[in-house]
């Protein structure tokens, strides 16, 4: 069977990209079993070929119509599968899909139906703001991180700007590769409109959101970039949660150093 990527070197790199952090989620232990989702928005990358490929899934609803997202493709994990089969097998544990031009409803088009992730909810919603924001972004990331999940089993860390101050100040990279830092999500029901809508607000501010007790979710141009972003907040809990086990409260950046940061690079925040 002939797959969707076969002549088409632009997709193929995004979805080999797709398959590299995929491997990267799984090494890093915050991909257990199927957890967390990509999804990247492909719209841009579309010829004709692919426009005239005809639905091998009957058409599903999005649940609520998506303006901005008629006729648009993407590549999505699909539900239930996992990252380590991803990385190595992407188009048999993912698919791409298109929006009908009703704008509420997908089809899968290849390589195989695999329904999307159970987040599609999620995906979509922002995918539909992104776009209608203007935004030049098309990768969305949702990942499990051990570090960053436990720091939202404390209340103290869900005060507003509170998680992303301290992750600034475990060391410079972070202010400067999050520069928006970390918008905290309360709980809310995994796969839900009140979670997307609550997402989508929280995007508003931040490139990286915490979904409490469950998750992060990073939005960016690419997937590697959504990724990258993950890694460095990840980087600077561990420094926190090493110093504590090593008996200490770090001491972090002071207020004049990350000014300091935040001038010389242009900084927002
Ligand atoms: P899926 O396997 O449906 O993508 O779900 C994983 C997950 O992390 C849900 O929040
Ligand atoms: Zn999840």
């Amino acid at each position: 069977m002939k797959s969707i990527l076969e002549n088409r070197p632009e997709l193929a790199k995004q979805i080999h990209d797709v398959a590299e952090v995929a491997g990267y989620l799984w090494q890093k232990g915050w991909a257990e079993r199927n957890g967390g989702n990509i999804t990247v928005n492909i719209s841009n990358i579309i010829d004709d070929g692919i426009i005239n490929m005809p639905a091998i899934s009957e058409k599903i609803p999005l649940g609520k119509p998506m303006q901005n997202l008629k006729g648009g493709y993407f590549f999505c994990k699909g539900t239930n599968r996992r990252m380590r089969d991803l990385a190595r097998f992407p188009m048999e544990n993912g698919s791409v899909i298109r929006i009908t031009n009703d704008g509420a409803h997908y089809e899968i088009i290849a390589d195989h139906p695999v329904k999307p992730t159970s987040e599609l909810a999620s995906h979509l919603s922002i995918h539909n703001y992104l776009i209608g924001k203007g935004s030049t972004y098309k990768a969305i990331l949702h990942t499990h991180p051990i570090d960053l999940v436990a720091m939202t089993h404390n209340p103290v860390f869900l005060e507003k700007d509170k998680l992303t101050h301290l992750l600034w100040s475990m060391i410079p990279e972070t202010r400067a590769f999050c520069p928006h830092g970390v918008g905290i999500i309360p709980y809310q029901m995994p796969s839900s409109f009140e979670l997307a809508d609550a997402t989508i607000q929280a995007l508003n501010q931040y490139d990286v959101v915490m979904w409490e007790k469950h998750g992060v979710v990073s939005v960016s141009e690419n997937i590697m970039e959504a990724f990258d972003m993950v890694d460095t907040l990840s980087k600077s809990a561990q420094i926190y949660l090493t110093a504590k086990s090593m008996g200490f409260v770090p001491t972090g950046t002071t207020v004049e150093q990350m000014n300091e940061l935040k001038e010389a690079f242009n900084l927002p925040g």
